[in-house]
């Protein structure tokens, strides 16, 4: 008898991580748990992103962050819709948030609870008016050890390489999510039929070079010499490169990854040690970057090899194919 209906094969995010963790004997669901916390929390986001121009969540709330930067209704949304998703599933030990101060402690070390969630709520702030292209981006590390009761900024101030998982989503005219526990770089659309996120590619590679370099080239007398320099070549005929510049890291590392290229934001004069953020910007997308084949560095070392000294630490950030990282470091150290 023929089957009157065959349903389509679709693999959701969840499905994903399930399998995945599969093949790791030792897992334990509980990572897989935390990781729809963030799901679930960024489909919400995703909602409130396409309704912003509806509702009254426009414009900024009349706070200045502790990055002493204006804040935005929607960064508060996004801030605890986050926290909301992630406080009560248990196995996420502390919190930290480009918003928050201080850490969010949910529970004690001597608690089960296995994973520090680090993020940026809502990437690229200054874009929400404007209906261009934002999102959030995501950390995960595991508290040291069982048993190491080290303080809490001891469990917080660890280097990248030990990230657990990374990932980010874009709010645009699809909203997509981009993950790696460290075993390739998962693609996934969220399909607003089902609401549910499906995979749309898997192990995704970085090309080794694209034409695209992207920057603030208003900051450009700003930069170090070595950086002028190959924005200079960047320009000639020769080189046969293309500019763009969204001002949202997320999206800009997002089109890094899916066409290659180059993403830089160097130190200026106004920001010596750099703009963005190590632990909840530079060192996710600094592991998708790798995980993808691509390269990023903070001009003198690896992302990834930076022992972080404090919660909102900025860093300067070259993140893109190998091949164009290694030209930008050529000319930077000349
Ligand atoms: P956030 O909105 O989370 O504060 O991050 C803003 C960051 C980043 O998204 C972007 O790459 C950068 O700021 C843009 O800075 P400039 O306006 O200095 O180019
Ligand atoms: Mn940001
Ligand atoms: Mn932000």
């Amino acid at each position: 008898m023929n089957t009157p209906y065959e349903a389509p094969k679709i693999q959701t995010v969840q499905q994903h991580i399930l399998e995945s963790q599969r093949a790791h004997p030792t897992a334990t669901g509980q990572f897989t748990w935390l990781l729809s916390g963030i799901t679930l929390a960024t489909r919400i986001i995703s909602d409130h992103v396409r309704r912003i121009g509806l509702n009254d969540i426009l414009g900024t709330t009349g706070d200045v962050n502790v990055q002493g930067e204006i804040v935005q209704k929607l960064d508060i949304i996004a801030n605890e819709t986050i926290a909301g998703c992630l406080g009560y599933r248990g196995n996420v030990g502390i919190m930290v948030s480009e918003e928050d101060d201080e850490p969010r402690i949910l529970k004690e070390p001597d608690e089960v609870a296995d994973y520090i969630v680090l993020f940026d709520p809502l990437d690229g702030s200054s874009n929400i008016d404007v209906n261009v292209s934002i999102g959030t981006i995501f950390s995960i590390l595991q508290r040291r050890e069982n048993g190491d009761h080290g303080s809490v900024m001891e469990h917080i101030l660890q280097p990248g390489y030990k990230q657990v998982a990374a990932g980010y989503v874009v709010y645009s005219s699809s909203t997509v999510m981009v993950y790696t526990t460290g075993d390739g770089v998962h693609m996934f659309t969220l399909d607003p039929a089902i609401g549910a996120y499906r995979l749309s590619r898997e192990n995704l590679k970085m090309p080794d070079e694209g034409k695209i370099y992207s920057v603030n080239e208003a900051y450009r007398d700003q930069f170090p010499e070595g950086i002028q320099s190959y924005l200079e070549w960047a320009k000639s005929e020769d080189a046969g490169k293309s500019l763009r510049y969204i001002g949202s890291l997320v999206a800009d590392f997002h089109r890094t990854l899916l066409k290659g290229g180059v993403f830089l934001y160097p130190p200026t004069v106004k920001t010596p040690g750099g703009k963005l953020r190590l632990l909840y910007e530079a060192n996710p997308l600094a592991f998708l970057a790798e995980q993808a084949g691509g390269a990023a560095t903070d001009g003198q070392r690896r992302i990834l090899d930076k022992t972080p000294t404090a919660l909102h630490e900025r860093t300067s950030l070259i993140i893109g194919s190998k091949a164009e990282v290694d030209r930008v470091l050529k000319y930077w150290h000349k």
